[in-house]
């Protein structure tokens, strides 16, 4: 098989990586990649948004399978495009994506069909939320953006004048554009939260093994969110019988709400989940795998990446079999100094082998560039220092081993992933 992998963080060298371990894989692409990532894929020099470009290149090149993974070409339809040129993609149709990239639509879709979720109200009025926020006095309140805004698009509003300073933002100043045309207004859920990804085909759905995100900058979740400082597998809090519940109220009711809206879902579903005192609630959906969550995830995936991909492609999941290691994973993302906020790029990273690896860990490269045989920083998040081990424990400690042996100007990483 010849494989093009959209997008260029962490995530997408995970996919590479993973790949490249099929004896099926004969060429792998990636579009456009990073410097890490061009030491495992042959990159290409073609935005992860340029649909057209995309489709050409897979035709020229007969590429077999094309593996989209970020939110925007998603929600583009890049998949709907391949489709239509007769080039099978590993990814759900612009309308299936929806129930990422319109938070209206998946609150609708999970209100219609009982799936639990935060209660919440929408608004396409500035005016009208900051009157019923007002009203209502409930904090901390929770605002989200209606479409897509990098991850950033969530306001917790500990009062009200953080709640309608949330709402100018997104909705006066349009700090995400028409992303920021509705919002939700929704109920703050309490508990742990629990990435659950999923492979579907629109009938099978299959969970892959739990995972845990650090979403804020700094140690004991304090700071700004982020994109992701660090995640383990699996998630401690997500016991078996949770799962089994998860699978009956929120998984299978979901994929069967899906197609009863006309929209099928095939590829990654990842559920972000609330383990409240009501039980578990859906934060949110994402329609791709998560970053820096398939950094743990995919190196505890025992049988080939590639069967099963082609098995969701081809609508045949219920068949295949997917065995899953027992240990565990954690990964430590290294930060560019100031990130999430402004960061300076450009440093020259030490500590990586010539292939931009180390011993004892996995480095997956988030932003980075290559240039005469180094590496240099080229993004927020810059690295994921990955370690598999026969528990949490085990990995964790060995993922900070070899983070420790990594050095860049200005780098910084949260002590606690895991923890
Ligand atoms: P999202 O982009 O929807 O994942 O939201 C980002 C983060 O905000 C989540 O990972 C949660 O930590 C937090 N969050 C979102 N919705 C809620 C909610 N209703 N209650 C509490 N925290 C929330
Ligand atoms: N790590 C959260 C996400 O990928 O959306």
């Amino acid at each position: 098989m010849k494989i093009l992998v959209i997008g260029g963080g962490g995530r997408e060298h995970a996919v590479v990586r993973k790949l490249k371990e099929s004896p099926r894989v004969s060429e792998i692409y990636c579009a456009p990649g990073n410097g890490g990532i061009s030491r495992d894929a042959q990159c290409v020099p073609i935005a992860a948004s340029d649909i057209p470009g995309v489709v050409k290149f897979a035709e020229e090149k007969k590429i077999s399978l094309v593996f989209v993974t970020p939110d925007n070409p998603l929600a583009a339809g890049m998949v709907d495009a391949l489709q239509k040129a007769g080039i099978r993609a590993f990814g759900p149709t612009a309308r299936a994506a929806q129930i990422e990239s319109s938070k209206v639509f998946a609150k609708g879709l999970m209100k219609k069909y009982h799936i639990p979720t935060a209660e919440y109200q929408v608004f396409d009025d500035p005016q009208k939320a900051f009157r019923f926020i007002c009203e209502r006095k409930k904090f901390p309140a929770v605002i989200k953006a209606d479409g897509l805004a990098f991850g950033k698009g969530v306001v917790i509003a500990r009062d009200l004048s953080e709640a309608l300073y949330g709402v100018k933002i997104i909705m006066d100043d349009k700090m995400f554009g028409d992303s920021g045309n509705r919002v939700v207004v929704e109920d703050y859920l309490k508990g742990p939260e629990v990435s659950v990804l999923a492979f579907t085909d629109g009938k099978t759905i299959r969970p892959m093994v739990s995972a845990k995100d650090h979403k804020r900058a700094f140690n004991g979740g304090q700071g700004p969110n982020t994109g992701g400082m660090g995640t383990i597998s699996p998630n401690p809090y997500y016991t078996p019988k949770i799962a089994e519940e998860c699978m009956n109220t929120i998984f299978l009711p979901t994929i069967e709400a899906m197609n009863r809206e006309g929209r099928p879902f095939q590829g990654c579903l990842y559920f972000g989940l609330m383990l409240t005192e009501d039980g578990p609630k859906v934060i949110e959906y994402n329609s791709r795998f998560g970053d820096p969550e398939t950094q743990v995830i995919l190196p505890l995936l025992k049988t080939d990446f590639t069967d099963v991909i082609e098995s969701v492609v081809e609508g045949r999941l219920e068949n295949q079999k997917i065995e899953w290691d027992s240990g565990a994973c954690a990964c430590v993302v290294l930060a560019s100094g100031g990130y999430p906020h402004h960061y300076e790029t450009g440093f020259e990273i030490k500590g990586l082998d010539k292939n931009g690896q180390m011993e004892g860990a996995t480095v997956y490269h988030a932003g980075t560039e290559y240039r005469n045989g180094r590496f240099y920083t080229a993004g927020g998040r810059v690295l994921g220092v990955t370690a598999r081990g026969k528990n949490l424990e085990e990995a964790v400690s060995k993922s900070y081993a070899a983070a420790g042996k990594i050095r860049f100007n200005g780098m910084f990483y949260r002590n606690d992933i895991g923890k």
